[in-house]
């Protein structure tokens, strides 16, 4: 039988199947979103992006002030065995990217061929695959920041557009939703919390973050909403710390910020009783073992999907005439064949 981890890598497959053939799942509910996903909203440098980040423990995203994130990104872990760290793009098939630092530039460049270098958001997603044995394997979507005003260069629908594209990921039942607030905010007017409330009252797919515990104001802290007290979350809130801005400009490696960040909970006279239950590597092991419980859960509803899959794929490869060459046609056949071995997999674990 095979392992919990290798089931969810099985899934990102699915996944990435999909994503690279279109969705072949017809009316109703497609493949993609019956599996799980995870997204991260929040209002304009909340620090969603860094959260991203920090999950992966890389540096690949691009972050700043102001609205940096102006595509939907979605970004599959995928974690191997061994070997090399690489990523790849779904618009540029054959590269290979080793540097992580060329990732970032292709995310900005390839936002500015839809967007220009304009502050106008698109709701056309850029699809990131990233392969490491460092990784846990996660799909994982980086939105635009949600904001109250538009500013010089964005049209007046800018507000309701980011609300409505962040909404459209978030409202589907099956997207594990980070709500991002920072902690030198007051969680009262959290657009996170908002909208997570929104899509989901019962606030069972919704992980609380706080963001930015080290630029609250002195004599202030946040135990009040990280021990649950002044908003309570059906799953614990995670505290996070981040590398500020500053941080970014020096140019400070992620293993030196997760162990500053470590450090700082350890050591803090406020947060030092829930060390073990914050910062960026726990709040990755808190959605891996989510996810875990979640695909265990779907495992039924997924198996149903596969087969609406076969018999979708089967249909459309009886309309086409079954073709043998390398063109849609065999990509049909490679998914069919895909869903198969998937199908076995599954049903194992139903044993
Ligand atoms: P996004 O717009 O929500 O994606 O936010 P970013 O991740 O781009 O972060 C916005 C800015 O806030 C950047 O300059 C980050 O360095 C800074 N930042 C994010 N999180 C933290 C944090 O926990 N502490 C500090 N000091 N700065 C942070
Ligand atoms: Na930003
Ligand atoms: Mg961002």
């Amino acid at each position: 039988m095979a392992t919990m981890e290798s089931l969810i890598g099985l899934v990102n497959k699915i996944q990435r199947a999909c994503t690279v053939l279109g969705d072949h799942g017809g009316q109703g509910m497609s493949l993609w979103e019956a599996l799980p996903s995870v997204a991260v909203v929040g209002g304009q440098s909340s620090g969603k992006s860094s959260v991203l980040e920090s999950i992966v423990g890389r540096d690949f995203l691009p972050r700043g002030s102001g609205i940096v994130t102006r595509r939907p990104l979605v970004l599959q872990l995928h974690k191997t065995a061994s070997g090399a760290e690489y990523a790849e793009f779904l618009h540029a098939p054959k590269r290979r990217f080793t540097d992580f630092a060329a990732v970032r530039k292709e995310i900005s460049d390839e936002t500015d061929r839809i967007t220009g270098k304009t502050k106008q958001i698109s709701n056309i997603p850029i699809h990131l695959s990233i392969y490491s044995p460092n990784v846990v394997n996660l799909t994982l979507i980086d939105l635009p920041g949600l904001t109250k005003v538009a500013v010089e260069g964005q049209s007046d629908s800018i507000v309701e557009d980011i609300e409505n594209m962040v909404r459209s990921y978030v409202e589907k039942p099956n997207c594990i939703i980070l709500a991002i607030t920072p902690a030198n905010q007051d969680i009262a007017t959290s657009d996170a919390i908002k909208l997570a409330r929104e899509v989901d009252p019962s606030g069972e797919r919704t992980f609380g973050v706080l963001t930015k515990l080290d630029l609250m104001d002195k004599g202030t802290n946040a135990t009040e909403v990280l021990e649950g007290r002044a908003y309570r979350l059906q799953h614990p809130w995670v505290g996070i710390v981040n590398r500020s801005q500053a941080d970014i400009n020096k140019n400070v490696d992620m293993i030196v910020a997760r162990r500053k960040e470590r450090e700082y909970f350890e050591t803090s006279p406020d947060y030092g009783h829930l060390a073990s239950r914050m910062g960026s590597e726990y709040l990755a092991k808190l959605l891996s073992q989510h996810l875990e419980l979640v695909i265990r859960q779907r495992i039924p509803s997924i198996i149903a999907m596969i087969n609406k899959t076969i018999d979708e794929l089967n249909a459309e490869l009886d309309r086409i005439g079954r073709p043998i060459a390398a063109d849609g046609g065999a990509q049909l056949y490679m998914i069919l064949e895909l869903c198969r071995a998937f199908d076995r997999v599954f049903k194992e674990h139903l044993d």
